[in-house]
């Protein structure tokens, strides 16, 4: 194997450090995963490297709103990233950071080389500008009117309801995000990278078979489109590596995070003494380099960051894999569904290797997006894992146990069986390179079916009450376990939990591609225990109430906007009425009440309200309030409230709401 023995470099996207790890993402990592697996099982040296990606706006925005340094949240959602991928078994060799002394060397050193070529050009642009966050706006953070059809609350690149793209500009009635305030434009100095330069280069790399036909017709247009300059700076206040001789630049996150796969791989070879940047990123490099995406990001993976590689002098990489989105029962994920799965809600509730599997059954090299559809989950997962694959081991084992203390026998009882399923092995292998995962989960249930049919035919069951066949039933169950055997070898990359556990039992070592062609004869099996549980439906529904909860929860004190809106009707069922403060005073005991009594029209009635941090009662009497009077009064410790009083915050700040003057109490809002 060694002669022939390839030196590959993989990676996945590196996630943001704003968000938990969820089912959608988890499709690359895992495609990923089985393909590194897959690789070094047939004997290739395979590095597997990912990162956080720690710099750009929304952490920063993030970081201040929790009120933590942006380098503590990063550390915790790395950890929590890490602690998620480990549970779906994703094997990386370095999880790393892009806010690290080794990606700001390799970003510094690519920046310099760029200047050298005379790739980087300056000049000044004008940007939508929020003056009262006193920062610059990613055109995200600006929503307004789309300019095409009007429709409200749109972001300020594209709209979701036409579909058309247009800068911030160009919205009617723009809003800052941040402060709600109309953004001015402002002008600033950019730095750009020259990515036209590279065009032929690019297309020659492309032509040469690098990305599947998907991307590479997508290329096309974007080739047709023109290249444009790439904007790689952005304005303090940012999270990110400051550029060299400036005051207030910033590297743009784009541009560093791809770079942290190099850092990433450095960190490794540092600590590792195992190569690093140098032997994988030469020019004339021996060894292979892939990097698996989503097709979100494939702009960025498959023209700037082979261009920029180019430009500083390293190699391009062999190969962009590009995968589809996940929609679940056909739908896009969603919160109030169900269907936005954390990671770690699913591992509260679920073997990790049954989605590894289904993944895998769904997927190909293609863009294509891919469905999880629950019941199918459920009833594939069973069918093909427990019932068919599993099944052959558990129908087998007893015999072998009871009858010949784990003995196999020293022939198989067909031979061709076996060599038919061993030759099977170079489709499958195939299959795998290719990422066709569908493909190869296909053909090894084939197999599998073919396994239960042997097992069907000779009833081991039947004989095993007849003594004069005992050798009859040794022959028949070694021949099963070692069909078991072979696509054990076959699923080793999809599901390495089950491996272990099989290993064991098997007891003759770790399963590599080649081992799969010499059966196991004469040899002495360890007890069996059972592989895999069904997939429990009523855990898969109280995974789902799970994700339900929690979002119901968040939205009740979230700051961001509903994902899903409410009929006029439902508001109008909040009856929100002017009220005047009677009187104000403290509760004894609770640090945070003020008990108001209110006049509500007329009415009084007596409100607990929780912004006595904010407001001093002396100076609450006769002010005017808004209420929500239709509130089921609540039984709190410290008496009974009987409505609530609306106020703004953020979790520091309180203001209390109040009508324009002339308002009677008692008035209806609506
Ligand atoms: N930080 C960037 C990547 C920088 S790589 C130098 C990023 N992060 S991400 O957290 O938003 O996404 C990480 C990966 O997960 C991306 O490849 C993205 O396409 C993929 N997915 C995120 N949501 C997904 C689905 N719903 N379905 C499938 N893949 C998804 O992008
Ligand atoms: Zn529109």
């Amino acid at each position: 194997m060694a002669s022939d023995s390839r030196q590959i470099l993989v990676t996945s996207a590196l996630p943001y450090a704003n968000n938990s790890i969820h089912i959608g993402h988890l499709v690359e990592y895992i495609q990923t995963d089985i393909w590194v697996r897959f690789q070094r099982q047939r004997g290739h040296r395979c590095t597997y490297v990912c990162a956080s990606d720690a710099h750009g706006t929304p952490v920063m925005l993030r970081a201040r709103e929790l009120n933590v340094e942006p380098e503590a949240l990063v550390d915790a959602i790395r950890a929590e990233h890490q602690r998620d991928f480990a549970g779906f078994g994703v094997a990386f060799d370095n999880y790393y950071t892009t806010h690290s002394p080794e990606n700001e060397y390799f970003v510094q050193q690519i920046y310099s080389r760029l200047r050298e070529g005379n790739y980087i050009t300056q000049r000044s642009i004008r940007q939508a500008y929020d003056e009262q966050a006193k920062m610059f706006l990613p055109d995200r953070f600006v929503r307004g009117n789309c300019p095409r059809c009007g429709a409200d609350d749109q972001y300020g690149d594209s709209c979701d309801v036409c579909g058309s793209t247009y800068s911030p500009g160009d919205l009617v009635n723009p809003r800052s995000v941040l402060s709600g305030a109309a953004p001015v434009e402002r002008e600033s100095e950019h730095y750009f990278f020259t990515l036209g330069a590279f065009e032929a280069s690019l297309r020659d790399w492309i032509g040469s078979g690098v990305v599947d036909t998907g991307v590479a017709k997508k290329l096309d247009e974007w080739f047709q489109a023109g290249l444009q300059d790439w904007d790689i700076s952005r304005d303090a206040p940012y999270f990110g590596f400051r550029i060299p001789d400036t005051e207030d630049k910033y590297f743009y996150v784009w541009l560093d995070a791809p770079v942290g796969y190099l850092a990433s791989l450095k960190n490794l070879a540092d600590e590792t003494g195992q190569p690093g940047v140098e032997h994988f990123f030469a020019p004339d490099s021996p060894t292979e380099v892939y990097h698996f995406i989503g097709k979100d990001i494939a702009y960025f993976h498959t023209l700037f960051w082979p261009a920029v590689l180019e430009g500083a002098g390293f190699r391009k990489p062999t190969g962009v894999f590009v995968h589809g989105f996940l929609t679940v029962n056909g739908e896009k994920m969603s919160k109030s569904r169900g269907s936005f799965i954390p990671a770690a809600t699913y591992l509260a509730h679920l073997n990790p290797e049954y989605l590894r599997y289904y993944y895998a059954c769904k997927l190909g090299p293609g863009l294509d997006d891919l469905d999880l559809n629950l019941e199918d989950f459920v009833s594939r997962t069973n069918a093909d894992l427990v019932g068919k694959f599993v099944n052959i081991a558990s129908r087998c084992a007893g015999f072998i146990q009871r009858g010949f203390d784990g003995q196999l026998a020293s022939e198989l009882d067909d031979a061709d069986l076996y060599a038919h399923f061993v030759a099977e092995g170079d489709s499958i292998a195939t299959h795998y390179e290719q990422r066709e995962y569908g493909k190869a989960m296909r053909e090894i249930m084939a197999l599998a079916d073919r396994a239960n049919q042997y097992i069907d035919e000779h009833k081991p069951w039947v004989l095993a009450k007849d003594p004069d066949q005992a050798a009859r039933v040794q022959s028949v169950c070694t021949q099963g376990i070692n069909l078991f055997r072979v696509l054990l070898a076959y699923l080793k990359p999809v599901l390495p939990v089950l491996t272990e556990k099989a290993e064991a039992f098997l007891a003759a070592g770790e399963l590599d591609w080649g081992a799969r062609v010499t059966p196991l004869l004469d040899h002495r099996v360890q007890t069996f225990e059972p592989l895999l549980q069904r997939v429990d439906e009523k855990a898969v529904t109280a995974m789902v109430e799970a994700v339900r909860e929690s979002a119901s929860a968040a939205s009740a004190n979230d700051d961001t906007p509903a994902e899903e809106t409410i009929s006029i009707d439902d508001f109008l069922q909040v009856d929100l009425r002017v009220a005047t403060v009677v009187t104000a005073e403290r509760v004894e005991g609770a640090d945070k009440l003020l008990r108001l009594t209110l006049d509500v029209g007329g009415r009084e009635r007596q409100v607990l309200s929780g912004i006595r941090a904010a407001y001093d009662p002396a100076a609450l009497a006769g002010r005017q309030v808004i209420v929500v009077a239709n509130l089921a009064p609540r039984k709190m410790r410290f008496g009974i409230s009987e409505g609530m009083v609306l106020a703004a915050g953020d979790g520091d700040d309180i203001f209390l709401l109040a009508p324009d003057s002339g308002a009677r109490s008692g008035m209806r809002v609506t």
